[in-house]
């Protein structure tokens, strides 16, 4: 690493930080090491899904359990969880009525491509929950917001689509596009792309009105695919009137908007979508849906349902590239039932929302009394500390505001004081089963992580 600073901190301090916790943690997880610290045999890379290399710690952990908001490896350490999966998990892990709703389907078969009796309640239920008419069931927020999109291309015969540089909505190719410069390029370490993806999508900066309006004009755009709230780099607020200038600007130019709430459902039980009013044409949801079975949901206003249907019967019969074999599978429907009825509750949300509001507030606190330049934003249970001043405006801002080398020192820092949080981003999750003690673990760890840095 460079001598200077990251995020106001001195280079020396985040290298020695992070020497000193890379030792405490070998010294903590022996039985890990010796399961993962040459890599998974068998796996290329040494992991069965690439992105577990992503952490901040020297091996991964082997996990024993997990139950709530409480993770156990298999050393016997304990963690206080808040990366909750990355949001798969975000209702708390193995919660009795989803445990329960996989134990019964168990014994009943698992994917057969027929419907159930859960098929029949879920679709009432995500119908009035989000207050769209009309759902699909998909396997990951990938795979809705693929669907979706292909949707969107052939209601409106357009071939392109724009995103909000910054964006993430999975691995979907079009999606994999930036801006530098006012340009757009793809986005950096893609791999194996099969054209010019920057072709096909128009790209603007977040909460930039005149850049959509510009780009809109053009009028080739099928949708405008977007999280009400940038999540997936540093975090990004909406400025006020945004939303409505999005919604106001498609709709001019004929061009429909894909919600895509696979985070920002944090919000409340029917996402920022409900919390705020928005009128998406299309909508997805995904990882937390059906309570870590793997499952999402995409849905379509009648206008939208309708126009399809007039696509589809002037269309040769075949395959229409939507869907998957296990899609909708009888345990996920059997999962899904349950997290909707029994776990994504409003008593759930409001217990998630006191205690994301006391940990955003206790960071904030910290980084004050420190005079760091950062500071810490939240979205519903959703917060995240920043090592940048804020608040953010866009994409570019926040590509800018991210300090790897010293993200990677704190995340391991506060893992080795018993706090799990996300490892792409400086993400804490609070799910229903978060206590009031892991929040004030956590608000402790991240002082005494400051002042180990800044002393
Ligand atoms: C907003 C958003 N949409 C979609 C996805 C893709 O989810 P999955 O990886 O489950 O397909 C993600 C993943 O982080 C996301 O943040």
């Amino acid at each position: 690493m460079a001598t200077g600073t990251l995020g106001g901190v001195d280079t020396r301090k985040i290298e020695a930080l992070f020497a000193v916790e890379s030792q405490r943690y070998v010294a903590a997880h022996p039985r890990s090491q010796s399961r993962t610290g040459h890599g998974i045999a068998g796996f290329y890379d040494g992991v069965p899904m690439h992105w577990m290399r992503d952490w901040s710690m020297p091996f991964p952990f082997l996990v024993e359990s997990a139950q709530g908001s409480q993770l156990r490896d298999i050393d016997g350490n304990e963690y206080a969880d808040f990366c909750l999966g990355d949001t798969g998990s975000m209702f708390g892990h193995s919660s009795a009525p989803v445990a329960a709703a996989i134990t019964r389907q168990a014994t009943q078969g698992l994917t057969y491509m027929l419907p159930t009796e859960d098929a029949v309640v879920v679709g009432g239920l995500l119908s009035r929950r989000f207050g769209l008419p009309h759902w699909q069931i998909a396997t990951t927020a990938t795979d809705a917001n693929r669907f979706a999109l292909r949707v969107a291309r052939a209601v409106t015969g357009r071939p392109k689509i724009l995103v909000f540089n910054g964006c993430y909505h999975g691995t979907v190719d079009e999606t994999y596009v930036r801006l530098v410069d006012g340009k757009p390029v793809h986005r950096p370490g893609l791999l194996g792309q099969f054209e010019d993806l920057t072709r096909m999508t128009r790209v603007v900066d977040f909460n930039d009105v005149e850049g959509l309006r510009r780009e809109l004009a053009h009028g080739d755009v099928a949708c405008v695919i977007t999280e009400p709230v940038l999540t997936n780099s540093c975090m990004v607020l909406p400025e006020p009137g945004f939303l409505d200038a999005v919604r106001r600007l498609t709709r001019e130019t004929g061009t429909l908007l894909l919600i895509d709430e696979t985070h920002t459902i944090s919000t409340g039980p029917g996402g920022y979508t409900r919390a705020y009013g928005l009128e998406p044409d299309l909508f997805v949801l995904g990882k937390p849906i059906a309570g870590g079975v793997p499952a999402s949901v995409w849905g379509m206003t009648e206008t939208v349902a309708q126009r399809l249907d007039a696509v589809r019967a002037s269309t040769p019969p075949g395959h229409s590239g939507m869907g998957t074999t296990l899609s909708a599978n009888a345990l996920a429907l059997a999962a899904m039932r349950a997290t909707l009825e029994h776990v994504m509750t409003e008593d759930a949300y409001r217990s998630m929302e006191r205690l994301a509001g006391t940990l955003v507030d206790g960071l904030q606190a910290a980084i004050t009394a420190r005079h760091m330049p950062w500071h810490a934003v939240r979205v519903g249970a959703r917060v995240e500390f920043i090592c940048a001043p804020g608040p953010l405006r866009n994409g570019t801002e926040a590509e800018a505001a991210h300090a790897p080398a010293l993200e990677r020192a704190i995340h391991l820092a506060l893992l080795n004081r018993g706090c799990l949080i996300a490892p792409f981003h400086n993400m804490m999750l609070v799910c229903p089963a978060t206590t009031d003690a892991q929040v004030q673990r956590l608000c402790g760890a991240f002082a005494a992580v400051i002042d180990a840095l800044a002393g």
